[in-house]
């Protein structure tokens, strides 16, 4: 086997402390792995603690070298708040990566309180975390904030215009808190649809049926699963000239255009 010195691409995280809001699960959950895989301790927080305690047993048996390494704590992001007490509790970080989200964000299903919840998740609990922790000096030098939304933004569905502008807040805030917070780093990650239990709800049928197209329709021919996304969450944290952009990480949904290309492939030009 061939055996690997200490590349700097591969000990960039080593001893930082990486903060994953929303790590119990799914793409978090994920980028805690790889996180952890590149040495960095790193805390989970989310609503649950028993999600939270489940995550943190479950990846501190992956590997002996993760024991020690990872820590995790209860956070409500919908309370302002327990948002601050959190961070008083983490005090001194290097990455924030920000993945919470409670269900899939409709809109005329859904009652007012639920329809103004999706905000409270996904935007201001990052604004407000990304706030907190510069002004009582919490992030290290050289540290960044990568956040979450969805390609949703930039292709909607029927019934999607709360995730749409949702993920356009979450853009835009991108490029603004770059700015606020230099040179601390800002930068999002913006995934297609990916095997969640963000879906859990969802109609078995109909998730398979949803699978099945995909698969067809994505350049790349296959769901995504977690782990692929938080590859690119590693490279923001990684990358210490990027700041200010959103990385879309959609296999390729937003080029695909069947209909069209079959009518091409039918009738070439
Ligand atoms: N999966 C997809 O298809 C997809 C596509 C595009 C974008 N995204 C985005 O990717 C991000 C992660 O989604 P995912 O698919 O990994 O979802 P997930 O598996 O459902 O994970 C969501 C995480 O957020 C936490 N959370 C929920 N409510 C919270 C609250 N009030 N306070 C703090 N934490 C809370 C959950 O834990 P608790 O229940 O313990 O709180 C869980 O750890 C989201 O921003 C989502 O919009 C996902």
């Amino acid at each position: 086997m061939t055996s690997i010195p200490n590349f700097r691409s591969l000990t960039q995280l080593v001893d930082k402390t990486v903060v994953i809001i929303g790590g119990s699960s799914g793409i978090g959950y994920e980028v805690a792995r790889a996180s952890l895989e590149h040495g960095a301790k790193v805390i989970i927080a989310s609503s649950h603690a028993e999600k939270v305690d489940t995550a943190v047993k479950n990846l501190s048996a992956l590997h002996e070298s993760f024991k020690g390494r990872i820590s995790g704590s209860t956070c409500n992001v919908k309370v302002d708040r327990e948002i601050e007490k959190f961070w008083d509790s983490v005090g001194q970080f290097d990455h924030l990566v920000y993945t919470a989200i409670d269900s899939v964000p409709q809109f005329f299903s859904e009652t007012d309180n639920g329809r103004r919840a999706h905000f409270d998740i996904i935007f201001w609990g990052a604004l407000i975390s990304a706030n907190y922790t510069m002004q009582k000096g919490y992030i290290n030098a050289g540290g960044s904030i990568t956040m979450t939304m969805s390609s949703s933004f930039k292709k909607p569905h029927k019934g999607w215009e709360i995730a749409a502008s949702i993920t356009g807040a979450v853009d835009g805030l991108t490029r603004g808190l770059a700015v606020q917070l230099a040179p601390i780093r800002v930068n999002t990650v913006s995934p297609g649809y990916v095997d969640t239990n963000m879906w859990h709800a969802m109609d078995p049928t109909a998730k398979v049926a949803l699978e099945d197209g995909i698969s067809k329709t994505a350049l790349v021919q296959h769901v995504a699963k977690p782990e692929e996304i938080a590859d690119a969450y590693l490279f923001c944290m990684k990358c210490t000239n990027l700041t200010g952009v959103t990385i879309n990480v959609e296999g390729g949904r937003l080029l695909a255009q069947p209909l069209v290309d079959h009518w091409l492939e039918a009738k070439p030009l």
